[in-house]
């Protein structure tokens, strides 16, 4: 598959299905797709990724310090879920934050590995699927995923999931493909368009031909499900291309003209409700 094919989820159609038939065969399919990514992009792009000074968001790189979505991480325990080859993480671990990386493919671990060792800054890294995590309930200040888990998994369920992770007052932080992008992208193939290509309403589970499986649930379902879990929201940043960027070489979802014009990206911050245990979050042993 070329890259201008891919979307930072992988190939768009199908959108409609509300329930996920078969988790095990997504679950495979999504690794299989990162396989590949990682062969085609991301084991290469990596070490660009990593060595960057400044920590930005989505495709246009954003800056973080005109957002300051996640300000001051010093002495945090974060969990990235999805992280693919962790350059959010390392990022997060050079401000002083302590990250646990947590990804399903592990040639995109694989290359994280190899970058550790490059750049000298090593972290937990452990391959698991971000809708059932390995780790102990409470133990995490702060939850972030950047186009990780915040698409490839069933909200339902990996939001479900940085609640238990998450300490009472803890922050969820992701970035996504925005709504607004996703209606737009041609069934086939292409980039965004400037107008609306299917309809908003069944938009959840989104199935590419030759892709993988991704989840784009709407506004006001994402704050359904963050106040099922026990988060208020905090805000909700939705990104532009900066004036200066380029479009993306590898993910073909939007041009930065289009990009500069409508909001490409959408990044949640979300804090749980300090002493309100969320459901599914009592301690489970592991
Ligand atoms: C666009 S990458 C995002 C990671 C990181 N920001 C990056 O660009 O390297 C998406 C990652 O999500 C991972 N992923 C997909 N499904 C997952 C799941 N169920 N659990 C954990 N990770 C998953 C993929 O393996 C891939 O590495």
């Amino acid at each position: 598959m070329a890259g201008d094919r891919l979307s930072v989820g992988g190939r768009r159609n199908n959108i409609g299905e509300v329930c996920t038939p078969n988790a095990g065969a997504d679950v495979a399919r999504n690794r299989a797709l990162w396989t590949m990514v990682n062969e085609q992009f991301t084991d290469e792009d990596a070490h660009r990724a990593w060595a960057a000074d400044e920590l930005t968001w989505g495709l246009f790189g954003v800056p973080e310090r005109d957002l300051v979505v996640l300000g001051d991480v010093r002495g945090l325990d974060v969990v990235e879920l999805g992280c693919g080859t962790a350059y959010l993480s390392a990022q997060l671990a050079r401000r002083g934050a302590r990250p646990v990386g947590l990804d399903l493919t592990p040639a995109q671990l694989a290359t994280a590995r190899r970058c550790q060792e490059r750049f000298g800054l090593v972290f937990p890294l452990i391959e698991a699927n971000a809708e059932h995590v390995p780790l102990a309930s409470a133990s995490f200040d702060l939850v972030v995923s950047e186009y990780g888990a915040s698409v490839w998994c069933d909200p339902e369920r990996w939001v479900a999931e940085a609640a238990r992770l998450l300490r009472p007052g803890g922050r969820l932080v992701f970035l996504t493909n925005s709504v607004l992008a996703t209606l737009c992208v041609p069934e086939e193939e292409g980039v965004a368009q400037d107008h609306l290509l299917r309809p908003q309403r069944g938009l959840h589970r989104v199935e590419w031909p030759g892709g993988g499986v991704e989840f784009h649930p709407s506004h006001g379902e994402w704050v359904r499900v963050l106040g099922a879990n026990g988060f208020v929201v905090q805000a909700l940043h939705e990104l532009y291309a900066p004036a200066d960027a380029a479009t993306h070489r590898y993910y073909g979802i939007a041009t930065a003209e289009w990009a500069s014009r409508w909001p490409v990206e959408d990044l949640w911050a979300a804090r749980l409700t300090a002493g309100v245990m969320a459901p599914g979050s009592a301690p489970s042993g592991r």
